[in-house]
């Protein structure tokens, strides 16, 4: 096998080198291409191109395999918890006893927030979506932690800004959540683990005791768990870019807040939701949608239906619908919501126009219809998300910083005008 491919270009040849990765995946390398031949690549939206090397994350799209630091997902979601996963993805092997415990015991010691943020909730206004409140938020928490900031930080003020985030972010997000329906916002309690000290804080009220249910706290951990991280993604490589010019941590983490937000990305989960409801309350003729999301000329898509990289089927999916039926069924609820998204599925998998394209259930799919079960309301949903992509999105910018990668900076082909004269404005 070559290690390098050969670039014919005006009777010029020139070698690339050929990266191959611990998977057999291989990337040419065109770092020089510029420099020897003034040529660049041009892929909108990266369809095709490797932004960096990555130790954290594997998938294989067509296979449907998705592994954290070489551990598959589905023992992941069986085995572990969000907390030992959050462990391994940002310092790449699974925590032993002693290492999870101290873990686990930093991360509740700093899920206070300032008090002078909570002036901060009072202030957005009562429709305020709460993404853009945690977004802005979790960049705040710069503010208050400005040695944070320095470029030239030490690896333990690093390590320390990580376990504040990770910890302060289930308030921060808790508390958008409160503030949103006008209740009082519930202070950490530190002898909850971090899921169920979550739902006490989404949940709990000054008033009355709150016990979370076991089934509930499973099901999101497993939730959290599967949502961890997914590689160079849209808000991931946001994350990236931004910390590579040396913006700290949680300005970071807000950008990669802010890209997931969008319906084609993490904010899919509520849009598949608010898609079901359109189809109930339109009579749930599920035919008619599919037939919508085919109409090239109707900009409807199925939401929740659909993978940049993902070809045959989303390994998240399938754990996440099997979680959904059991979690239904043990708290006895039925949501005709799940009716509508299993006739639409099927209905999907089964038109040539799904098939031929490749467009199977995402990871957005079915979470929306467990949050509902939990009583998140739908706005809440992309916050779920982040809550559990954090950890990913921390490791994947610790890990840019450790291999000390150059500002992000893509280049572009211009298709403008060429130069031309300023015109008076009455001559124009
Ligand atoms: N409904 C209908 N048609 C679709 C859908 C959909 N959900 N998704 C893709 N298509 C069609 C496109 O129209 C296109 O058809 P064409 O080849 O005839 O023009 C073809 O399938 C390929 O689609 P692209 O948009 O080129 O694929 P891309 O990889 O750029 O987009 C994306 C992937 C954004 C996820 C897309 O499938 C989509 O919009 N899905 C719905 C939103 C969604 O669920 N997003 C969550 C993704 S998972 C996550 O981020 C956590």
């Amino acid at each position: 096998m070559t290690n390098t491919a050969t670039l014919n270009f005006n009777d010029k040849s020139y070698e690339l080198p050929v990266v191959t990765g611990s998977e057999n995946e291989q990337a040419i390398d065109i770092q020089k291409l510029r420099a020897d031949s003034e040529l660049i690549t041009l892929d909108s939206g990266y369809k095709n191109t490797g932004a960096t090397t990555s130790e954290i994350t594997f998938l294989d799209g067509e296979k449907g395999i998705l592994r954290y630091r070489g551990y598959p997902i589905e023992q992941l979601a069986e085995k572990s918890s969000f907390i030992e996963v959050a462990y391994l993805l940002i310092y790449g092997e699974l925590p032993k006893k002693a290492q999870l415990e101290k873990f686990q015991n930093d991360i509740t010691r700093h899920t206070l927030i300032h008090e002078d943020m909570k002036r901060f909730y009072e202030a957005y206004p009562a429709k305020a979506h709460p993404m853009g409140v945690v977004a802005s938020i979790t960049c705040s928490l710069s503010t208050f932690y400005p040695e944070s900031q320095q470029p030239n930080r030490s690896a333990e003020e690093i390590e320390l800004t990580i376990v504040r985030l990770l910890a302060k972010f289930s308030t921060i997000a808790a508390w958008a959540y409160k503030n949103s329906v006008g209740h009082p916002v519930m202070y950490p309690k530190n002898s909850l683990h971090y899921v169920e000290n979550f739902l006490h804080m989404m949940f709990g009220m000054p008033t009355e005791n709150f016990d979370a249910d076991p089934v509930i706290v499973n099901a999101l951990d497993k939730l959290l768990i599967l949502h961890a991280d997914h590689e160079q993604n849209c808000s991931t490589s946001t994350v990236r870019m931004v910390g590579s010019s040396q913006a700290n941590l949680y300005a970071s983490i807000s950008a990669g807040i802010c890209a997931l937000w969008g319906p084609l990305h993490g904010g899919a989960n509520q849009a598949v939701i608010e898609m079901l409801e359109q189809i109930k309350n339109d009579g749930g003729d599920v035919q008619k949608f599919i037939n919508k999301a085919k109409d090239k000329n109707d900009p409807f898509r199925l939401m929740g239906f659909g993978h940049r990289v993902y070809k045959n089927f989303d390994p998240r999916a399938s754990i996440i619908k099997d979680a959904c039926d059991q979690m239904l069924n043990k708290l006895g609820v039925s949501d005709p919501m799940l009716d509508i998204a299993k006739q639409l599925e099927e209905a999907a998998l089964n038109d040539p126009y799904f098939v031929e394209r490749k467009l199977y259930p995402n990871v957005d799919f079915y979470s929306g219809i467990i949050y509902r079960a939990m009583g998140i309301p739908t706005e809440m949903f992309t916050v779920m998300f982040a809550l559990g992509r954090l950890p990913g999105w921390i490791a994947q910018w610790k890990e840019m910083l450790g291999n000390k990668e150059p500002i992000s900076r893509p280049r572009q082909i211009y298709t403008g005008h060429t130069q031309r004269n300023y015109q008076n404005i009455a001559d124009r």
